[in-house]
């Protein structure tokens, strides 16, 4: 599912990345943790292609990163979720609105959409706040909301950036059952976290360890 070879990112002078070496199987539970600043973030948006590599090889999902056109990059989106740090969410429209956002640009039918966007919104306790606009949110439900997007297209490949950052203890393991279940439905995860309780859940997790934006430790 990931080929990673060498990888760097800068911004400026700073290394972000550097020499990330790796490769993830179909299939695989990966947490990626290590120190605030250490790259997570960063290695998470390279593999969305939000970000463009400063040096190496980026083959995620089949797409070889370096050489995608930006006009086929929706081709990787459909593939890949992401829920990012800061949730990404337009303020202005509904829960329901946000979460079928990535299913409108991909051609589904109106009942399909219907269907797909209740099922997740159900599942993520978000049900009774369909038509809310995400502006009367709170930051929990906002990071739910973010969630949902990123699983309504059934991603061969889900990216989540501190996914339970804003959450409680209970909706926190709520959450990584929901992931697990993805997982066991052939969903490949990569999972950026601090929280090491997290990470003690999942049997046969892989786990990678970012130190100053290099690979310090992994166990795959
Ligand atoms: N937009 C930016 N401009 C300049 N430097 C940046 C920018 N974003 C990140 N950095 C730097 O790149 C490095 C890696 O940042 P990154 O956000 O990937 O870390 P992280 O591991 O996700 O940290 P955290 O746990 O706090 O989320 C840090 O040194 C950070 O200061
Ligand atoms: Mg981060």
């Amino acid at each position: 599912m990931l080929k990673l070879n060498k990888l760097s990112y800068t911004f400026g002078r700073i290394w972000a990345l550097k020499n990330i070496s790796f490769d993830l199987e179909k299939g695989s539970f990966l947490f990626v943790t290590g120190p605030s600043g250490a790259g997570k973030t960063t290695l998470l948006k390279l593999l969305h292609a939000d970000l463009f590599p400063k040096g190496g090889e980026i083959i995620v999902a089949g797409y070889d990163l370096r050489k995608l056109p930006r006009y086929k990059h929706y081709l990787l989106k459909r593939k890949v979720g992401i829920v990012l740090q800061d949730f990404k969410i337009l303020k202005n429209i509904t829960v329901f609105d946000n979460v079928a956002l990535p299913l409108v640009v991909s051609n589904k039918t109106k009942l399909q959409i219907q269907k797909r966007v209740r099922a997740i919104l159900r599942s993520l306790g978000l049900y009774s706040k369909m038509f809310v606009p995400c502006a009367e949110l709170s930051g929990g439900e906002q990071q739910r909301v973010a969630i949902a997007r990123a699983m309504v297209i059934n991603p061969k490949l889900l990216l989540a950036d501190e996914p339970t950052g804003n959450l409680d203890k209970k909706l926190s393991l709520h959450l990584l059952k929901l992931f697990k279940q993805f997982n066991a439905h052939g969903t490949t995860i990569v999972l950026a976290t601090h929280n090491e309780e997290l990470i003690k859940r999942v049997n046969n997790a892989k786990i990678l360890y970012l130190e100053n934006g290099q690979i310090k430790d992994k166990n795959f």
